[in-house]
């Protein structure tokens, strides 16, 4: 079994800064490395965990079963509100874990042939299966071109309708491969990423799970409550750091309604503008190449 080595773990800590009776969440729980280093610091507050996918949720229990402040819950993070209320700080490290991308069967994988599956939730329908098989020419180059910023998704769209049906991961690469010019091939980088990732953010519906949950989490934050979102896509990046920004301004028509001594303070101060692994995370974890960090720390409740 594959090892996930945590991306900027003292970072994430650090924008935390864990209280030692406080309520946490971890929302993306995987093999539990930054829960763990929530749970050392907590000594009389409790950690609830959320992962789609049951793997993660059962080798975790195994991994901190020398806890017993910690609740693992088998839902999508997005809906959290439904499990927990005023809670201290919550943690997202988005994307996929180590052990599920290296595990063929799981199909999330460019370099191990398995079947067409992608799902985190093995009991969600849609399948990478479908996306490949059952979507329209112009569907799946839409989903190629935003999610994987393909600059080849019409050609490589056209080539998957022409070889239908796909069934394994590998015979998909094959199918990418042909659809790209020597050039691209070429060069550094397997040539068939951006289609895979972008295949994997529609089967597990990845960006509107980020959206619902930015509009709900100042529902369940406690007043000086933290937000530490870690993502590896601009498209995550920009929604976090977009809502971040609006949650940390002051709307202007509230200014224009308001008088000047009525004027509160935004809602919400940011804890950094956005830092990334160094160099020496890098060279030992290659999947930390495009994380960045961002936080926010809840400061007071909604203006009115
Ligand atoms: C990058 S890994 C997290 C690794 C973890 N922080 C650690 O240190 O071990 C992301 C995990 O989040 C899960 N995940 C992704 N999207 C999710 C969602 N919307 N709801 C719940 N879990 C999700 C994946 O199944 C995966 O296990």
């Amino acid at each position: 079994m594959t090892k996930h080595i945590s991306v900027m773990p003292d970072k994430a800590i650090e924008l935390l800064d864990v209280k030692e009776d406080g309520i946490y969440v971890d929302g993306t729980l995987g093999r539990g490395g930054h829960s763990r280093l929530i749970l050392e610091k907590l000594k009389k507050g409790k950690l609830y965990c959320f992962d789609l996918d049951e793997e993660a949720i059962e080798e975790s229990k195994e991994l901190l079963k020398e806890y017993d402040n910690v609740v693992f819950i088998h839902d999508n993070y997005m809906n959290m509100k439904n499990y927990v209320d005023q809670v201290d700080g919550i943690l997202l490290d988005l994307g996929v874990s180590s052990p599920q991308f290296d595990e063929a069967e799981r199909g999330f994988s460019y370099r191990y042939d398995g079947p067409l599956d992608m799902r985190m939730n093995k009991e969600d329908e849609l399948s990478a299966y479908d996306v490949v098989n059952r979507y329209s020419e112009e569907r799946l180059a839409d989903v190629l071109w935003e999610y994987g910023e393909e600059k080849f998704a019409r050609k490589i769209a056209k080539k998957i309708v022409e070889n239908r049906p796909i069934e394994s991961t590998l015979k998909l690469v094959e199918v990418i491969k042909s659809a790209l010019p020597n050039k691209v091939l070429s060069k550094k980088g397997h040539p068939a990423k951006q289609s895979f990732q972008a295949i994997r953010i529609e089967v597990n519906h990845e960006l509107n799970s980020l959206k619902t949950f930015l509009e709900e989490m100042d529902g369940i934050l406690k007043v000086n409550g933290r937000v530490v979102i870690i993502t590896f896509h601009s498209l995550e990046d920009k929604l976090v750091k977009r809502h971040f920004k609006k949650l940390t301004s002051v709307e202007d028509d509230k200014r224009i309604a308001l008088r000047p001594e009525q004027v509160k303070e935004a809602d919400y101060v940011l804890l950094n503008h956005g830092d990334k692994p160094d160099e020496a995370e890098i060279a030992k974890n290659t999947r930390a190449k495009s994380a960045i960090i961002r936080g926010v720390k809840k400061v007071h409740g909604k203006v009115s």
